[in-house]
């Protein structure tokens, strides 16, 4: 399932925007700098659907960061739907469970069985689950929520029910991709976003990696939003961390 990757194919640039002409505009000027787009809810809410026909439209990959979680079928109906959008990559919550993560990923399958009819050339899409989320403390995980494994534990342990349930990998924080590599293997994806090079601000995230360090510790994609998003030169921003990972 894993292909080889380029230094521009690792890097998955987050559309943290909320309008489409702010979307288009950033995918006209990163399109040939990085691999992939990522759609997350804020822009997914503001423009819906049209997101998709845009990463069409200009013939980017894109990765649809929505996080499902419901009931088996309902989860299944989503991820049909958004393989007939030809989204590259797409994600659920593990902590839907089993039974749901299976669904999920028969309804992927079959869904792109029937998108080959129409379209021979598509590439499988990735379904991809979110374990913890990193803004998780692990006392609002043992103390709140009441889960009995610690939080260093329940990382691994849902990613390895993630690949049971026949999931291509998972997002997760650099800081556990060491962990998830071992107990997973090399033939899970495994993407991370928390992601400033040496030169950027942190802003709000509190465990950040450096894109090498990122890969050196498992990753195969990193996520960047603001060190790229909010630069000065967006393109050269780009260009410098396509260069680290490369180097
Ligand atoms: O601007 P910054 O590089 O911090 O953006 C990171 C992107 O990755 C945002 O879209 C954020 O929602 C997303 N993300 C994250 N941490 C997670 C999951 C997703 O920062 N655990």
């Amino acid at each position: 399932m894993k292909r080889s990757l380029t230094a521009k194919d690792r890097l998955i640039v987050a559309l943290d925007v909320s309008s489409e002409a702010e979307a288009r505009a950033l995918i006209e000027e990163l399109r040939d700098e990085v691999g992939v787009f990522k759609c997350g809810l804020e822009l997914f809410t503001s423009c819906g659907t049209s997101l998709f026909a845009l990463a069409r439209e200009y013939g980017v990959r894109l990765f649809f960061d929505a996080k499902f979680h419901d009931i088996p079928n309902t989860v299944a109906q989503a991820c049909r739907a958004a393989v007939n959008q030809s989204v590259d990559i797409f994600n659920l919550h593990a902590t839907g469970g089993s039974a749901m993560m299976e669904a999920a990923a028969q309804a992927t399958a079959a869904a792109y069985q029937e998108l080959l009819k129409a379209e021979p050339k598509a590439s499988k899409p990735a379904l991809i689950a979110v374990t913890i989320l990193t803004s998780m403390k692990a006392d609002t995980l043992s103390d709140e929520l009441k889960v009995g494994l610690p939080l260093e534990k329940m990382v691994p342990y849902l990613a390895q029910l993630a690949k049971k349930s026949n999931l291509d990998g998972v997002v997760a924080s650099a800081q556990e991709a060491t962990a998830i590599r071992e107990t997973c293997g090399d033939d899970f994806l495994i993407i991370t976003p928390g992601i400033r090079p040496s030169w950027a601000e942190a802003n709000d995230q509190a465990r950040i990696v450096t894109p090498r360090d990122a890969i050196a510790r498992g990753a195969d994609y990193i996520v960047v939003g603001r060190p790229i998003v909010k630069a000065k030169d967006r393109v050269v921003a780009a260009r410098k961390i396509v260069e680290e990972l490369a180097s």
